[in-house]
């Protein structure tokens, strides 16, 4: 395998599948209600890193799928990013996050309930291009959707748990995260024509690449800086959201344990004591080790791949998650 360090760019091959996907993608916002489509456009168009968009274009390239079918995969790609968009917008609702992406999140300015039907377009529209597939297919995305909310209503039952483990933390992220991956990689590889055993090795590979993603993510939100995230530093613990950083310092931390199960935050600075133990380089090291596990796990799957320009992109897309936290 050509080595990644060769390749900077992920999406440099599959740069025109994904202007297909903005063109389309942009087209799907539009409704007959101006204010569906503007809170649409506010969140879709906000800097977005389309990462499922080229994680599923990249599988379905790799595993040998041709120009022919390619609508097939963009219309996939475009379905995935719109249910992504679509949980966003509840997920900000439920967290009551104010900032995404920089911004006042779409709730914050638009309000609860427009927010909230503007989810259920996004979440329509998904299903509308998702339809004309075979039943395996929507079955899949559609499991793939109640995996997100069982993940996110179990992520909301365990706030302030301070028995919670890793365990735990694993499952909620699989299903509101990794789900949506594995989900990708499946349809990507099907659509490709890939054999069973590509199919399985695609989902896998998205599953352990979504963990990955979804715990860099937790570091993030305790390193920061807010310019860099988007969003406060130290949203989860505010939430009492627990958090890759928040499971690893409890098993050490007595006081952080004691923090975490008492809910609301009432002294700031007590908060920034909380944060500073969550980013001791010792706890944050075995954060990422957790994610470096993921990640070898998605690398070796690789190798059901044959070698490509595409593999060879897919393999540097993974290995680049380690990175965004530094
Ligand atoms: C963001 O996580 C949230 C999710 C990945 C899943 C949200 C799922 C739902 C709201 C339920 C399903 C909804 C539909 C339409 C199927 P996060 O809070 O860790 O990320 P953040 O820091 O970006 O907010
Ligand atoms: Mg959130």
């Amino acid at each position: 395998m050509k080595s990644v360090v060769e390749i900077a760019d992920p999406a440099i091959h599959v740069r025109d599948d994904l202007r297909r996907v903005e063109a389309k993608l942009t087209t799907l916002l539009d409704s007959n209600e101006a204010l569906i489509s503007e809170i649409a456009h506010y969140l879709v168009d906000s800097a977005g890193k389309r990462l499922r968009p080229l994680f599923i274009l990249l599988v379905y390239r790799a595993c040998g799928g041709s120009d022919a079918q390619v609508e097939d995969a963009i219309d996939a790609a475009i379905a995935l990013e719109l249910i992504h968009s679509a949980t966003l917008l509840h997920d900000d609702i439920i967290d009551g996050g104010e900032l995404r992406r920089g911004k006042p999140s779409a709730f914050a300015r638009y309000g609860t309930a427009a927010a909230l039907v503007a989810g259920d377009f996004l979440f329509c529209r998904a299903f509308e291009l998702c339809g004309r597939f075979d039943e395996r297919l929507v079955q899949i995305a559609a499991r793939a959707c109640i995996q997100l909310t069982e993940g996110e209503v179990m992520e909301s039952r365990m706030r302030h748990q301070t028995g919670a483990n890793f365990e735990d933390y694993l499952t909620i992220i699989t299903r509101k995260t990794a789900s949506l991956f594995a989900a990708g990689g499946r349809i990507a590889a099907d659509l490709a024509g890939g054999s069973q055993a590509t199919i399985a090795a695609m989902e896998n590979l998205g599953c352990a690449f979504g963990r990955a993603f979804q715990m860099i993510d937790d570091v993030l939100d305790v390193v920061g800086p807010e310019a860099k995230i988007g969003k406060p530093v130290g949203s989860d613990l505010r939430a009492g959201v627990l958090s890759l950083p928040a499971v690893i310092a409890m098993e050490e931390s007595l006081e952080l344990r004691n923090y975490f199960g008492n809910g609301k935050v009432v002294d700031e600075a007590g908060f920034a004591k909380m944060i500073a133990l969550m980013a001791r380089p010792a706890a944050l090291q075995r954060a990422r080790d957790r994610a470096t596990d993921q990640i070898a796990i998605a690398r070796a799957l690789l190798g059901e791949l044959a070698s490509s320009r595409f593999r060879d992109s897919l393999a540097v897309l993974i290995e680049d998650q380690t990175a965004r936290d530094s």
